[in-house]
């Protein structure tokens, strides 16, 4: 097959790309931010899903919100192929974190139709509902939803103003309890490949078109309270404090110790920060930091997590200060499958473009949906490694490349009974 018939159109990518970064967004601050459940990203649902219907597939809305898309395969009933990715983003964030694997695979399923490439399965295509973190706590809802994760103490989760997730995706119209009956089965899959941005710098600097992901990091959340005592700042000796906030700031160091200088990838973060009463003159007697950790190997996650819980628990009370810790995430790191790494890698060489293996510090719906079958995914470069921010860019050139190698790869895939 000449590959290069599959090549996909740029403009139309790139249309796509603006048309969601353009129409839907929450507020003035800058970058682009279209959280779950805000209006601006329940609009864009409908826009998502007449992309899909435009491009000829057969899309709904699934009780956890997910637009799902299915382009026919001669074989209804063999195990289909799936791709897809998220188009919620972060506060102030940017415009290609997600949206370039949902629109990239609603363009592969054009470029299949237009050269009449009939697939043997079936390929779905889904934008999974809420990937990025949320207030309640629980990422990647969607794909927890379809892998069989999501569960109903997912549902009890509270935001800050004690609204339950359950009760939040009720308002949003979805189905939370249909939404846990709606799971597929471990191995219904064929496969899954996702086009995603980097979100890190690595290819830029060695110049790689194309990574080949071998791991997604684990992430492992955790919310810190520390409870002290509130007393006048200009009389009460230094001695005799318990400072609540100077327990939290010493918290937020010993964290950002133990992410550095990990022997594999291995980050920590403290990306939230609170504390009371707020007066100049009042020793604060609560605070409460958000932090996160995040590895490929397990065993350094685990190793840090306990460094850190010991450390933060030795500061306080060398404080006089209480301190409740709980963690609110726990997504294990996930290896990509190996055949389906090296049919990526394949198909990049087959179009002669550049590639390297690379872990990433990102998590992503794959992670959920590797319980479902093969798993792959498909990194193409961020400009300056940036992402998460309004400076997130890669150019229409590296999208193009990635959803070409993301078409070829589902064509192999399709084809290998095995893969
Ligand atoms: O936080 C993450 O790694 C992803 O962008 N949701
Ligand atoms: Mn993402
Ligand atoms: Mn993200």
């Amino acid at each position: 097959m000449d590959l290069s018939l599959l090549a996909p159109d740029r403009e139309r990518i790139a249309a796509g790309i603006a048309s969601l970064a353009q129409n839907f967004t929450e507020g003035a601050q800058e970058g682009w931010t279209r959280r779950v459940f805000s209006d601006a990203y329940i609009a864009s649902r409908e826009w998502t899903l007449n992309a899909m219907l435009d491009a000829g597939l057969d899309a709904h809305i699934d009780y956890a919100g997910n637009v799902v898309g299915v382009l026919a395969g001669r074989n209804r009933s063999a195990a289909p192929l799936m791709t897809g990715s998220h188009t919620d983003t972060v506060h102030g964030g940017g415009r290609f974190d997600g949206v370039i694997g949902v629109i990239g695979a609603i363009e592969v399923a054009r470029r299949l139709r237009e050269t009449g490439t009939v697939l043997e399965r079936d390929l779905v295509i889904v934008d999974f509902l809420g990937e990025e973190a949320n207030p309640f706590g629980v990422s990647c809802v969607g794909s927890r939803s379809i892998a069989g994760l999501l569960t109903s103490t997912h549902f009890d989760r509270t935001d800050d103003t004690g609204i339950r997730l359950g009760d939040a995706m009720t308002a949003a119209g979805l189905d939370p309890s249909a939404a846990l009956k709606q799971s597929w089965e471990p191995g219904s899959l064929h496969g899954y490949v996702e086009l995603h941005v980097e979100q890190g710098p690595v290819l830029e600097r060695s110049g790689s078109a194309i990574g080949v992901v071998t791991a997604i990091a684990g992430i492992e959340r955790l919310m810190a309270s520390f409870v002290g005592r509130a007393d006048h700042a200009g009389t009460m000796p230094m001695a005799m404090r318990h400072d609540a906030l100077a327990a939290a700031a010493a918290a937020v160091v010993i964290v950002e110790r133990e992410g550095c200088g990990a022997p594999v990838h291995g980050v920590s973060t403290v990306g939230r920060f609170e504390s009371s009463p707020g007066a100049l003159n009042v020793v604060p007697d609560h605070a409460r930091i958000w932090a996160e950790m995040r590895s490929t190997e397990v065993g350094w996650l685990t190793g840090a997590k306990r460094r850190v819980v010991e450390a933060i628990g030795i500061e306080a009370s060398s404080r006089g200060v209480d301190l409740v810790l709980e963690w609110l995430n726990d997504q294990e790191p996930v290896k990509t499958t190996p055949a389906t790494h090296d049919t990526i890698a394949r198909a990049a060489g087959d179009l002669s473009l550049s590639w390297e293996a690379i872990p990433s510090g990102a998590g992503h719906d794959a992670a959920h949906l590797a319980h479902l079958g093969p798993m792959g995914m498909i990194f193409v470069p961020s400009t300056g490694g940036r992402s998460h921010c309004p400076q997130e860019f890669t150019d229409i050139d590296h999208i193009a490349d990635g959803v070409h190698v993301l078409t070829t790869t589902l064509i192999a895939m399709d084809r290998d009974p095995h893969d």
